[in-house]
């Protein structure tokens, strides 16, 4: 079974590939580089055969039907992730065009497997109660967060029409092997490197290789539509600092701050990207995450498809190692965790 994948040089793409690829699959990627492919994965020792990967894009109608050629299952995990203003309008137009081209693309062939990462935060509203997937869809505040909202009824519309889509909600996903530097592991970089707070509410992750083994069970149910939630430890601020404390042996620079002047600070970093945009994630949005998550549970994907998300320590001391051997933190930063 060959299947189609989209985002496969991401952090939760490229860890969906291997664990395919070892559970005896062959992929076809559709790619924007297919140099990235090869720096990703040759060194893994995994050679993915030329014809196998398509240069193209998720908003090129053509692209992504001759990536489908062949193909009896499609995981679409692309995403465009950006914090400036400026590439709100191309956030939008790429997810929803990713997901009517790709997911839509896949349901027109009758495939009978498709798979699509939505996010667990589609659901969140400053003061709501634990996330679960039967609470409505919020509208969303940023472009990306507006994107995966229209993605995420565009898919649900399929759903209910009979489609065979399986949705996974992951949390933060963090992971050794990043190809760049994802959205979550950005954040534990950042709490290394420039600035730690402790304040209300606290961070959940998901493991990339959790999130990959529930990839691979929704791609192998027998039948029907599906949807999962992907989410790991959920520690408060300052029990998630203990943490990376404990495993490094050093102790992270944080200072606490309370919920409502973050909150007011992530409205003033809108305000600044309205005269100097920038990518740093002080934004109204992120800081509600920050001060407000207020969990979500995995119990339900562990007991009816058996995923076991690993503790935030394994998470953590495999990714904060990862930093540092890729060369993105320093022996200084990781303490214990730059000796073999
Ligand atoms: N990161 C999180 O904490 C988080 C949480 C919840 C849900 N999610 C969702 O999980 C999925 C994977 O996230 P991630 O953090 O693993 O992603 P990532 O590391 O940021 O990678 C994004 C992937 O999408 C590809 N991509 C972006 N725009 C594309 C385009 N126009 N055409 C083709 N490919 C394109 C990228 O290709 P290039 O390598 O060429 O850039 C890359 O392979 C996304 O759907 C995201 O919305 C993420």
């Amino acid at each position: 079974m060959r299947v189609m994948m989209t985002g496969g040089t991401g952090l939760a793409g490229s860890h969906t590939v291997r664990r395919f690829l070892a559970a005896g699959y062959s992929v076809r990627l559709l790619v924007r580089s297919a140099q990235k492919v090869r720096e990703i994965f040759d060194p893994l020792g995994i050679g993915i055969p030329e014809k196998d990967v398509i240069v193209g894009d998720i908003t090129d109608a053509d692209s992504v039907e001759r990536a489908m050629e062949g193909c009896d299952a499609v995981y679409h995990g692309a995403a465009l992730v950006s914090m400036r203003r400026a590439m709100a309008k191309t956030v939008l137009e790429t997810n929803a065009r990713g997901v009517e081209f790709v997911v839509g693309g896949a349901v027109r062939r009758g495939l009978p497997s498709i798979v699509y990462v939505s996010s667990s935060s589609i659901f969140f509203t400053p003061g709501c109660t634990p996330i679960h997937l039967d609470m409505p869809i919020a509208p969303g505040t940023t472009a990306y967060a507006q994107s995966k909202a229209q993605g995420e009824r565009e898919v649900r519309r399929m759903q209910e029409e009979g489609a065979p889509i399986r949705v996974s909600y992951p949390t933060g996903i963090v992971g050794p092997d990043d190809p760049g530097l994802s959205d979550a592991n950005a954040a534990l970089y950042i709490f290394f490197k420039q600035t730690g707070i402790t304040t209300s509410s606290g961070y959940q992750i998901v493991d990339a290789r959790d999130l990959a083994e529930l990839h691979l069970r929704l791609l192998e149910l027998p039948e029907g539509s599906a949807r999962y939630v992907a989410a790991g430890p959920f520690l408060d601020w300052p029990e998630t600092y203990r943490v990376l404390d404990e495993i490094t042996g050093t102790r992270l620079w944080r200072f606490p701050m309370p919920g409502p002047p973050l909150r007011v600070l992530g409205t003033i970093g809108d305000w600044l990207k309205r005269i100097h945009d920038f990518e740093f994630p002080l934004t109204r949005d992120a800081m509600e995450y920050a001060t407000q998550w207020p969990g979500c549970s995995g119990e339900r994907t562990t007991r009816e498809l058996g995923i076991q998300f690993r503790d935030a320590y394994e998470t953590y001391t495999d990714t904060v190692r990862w930093l540092y051997r890729s060369g993105h933190l320093q022996a200084r930063h990781v303490g214990l965790l730059a000796e073999d």
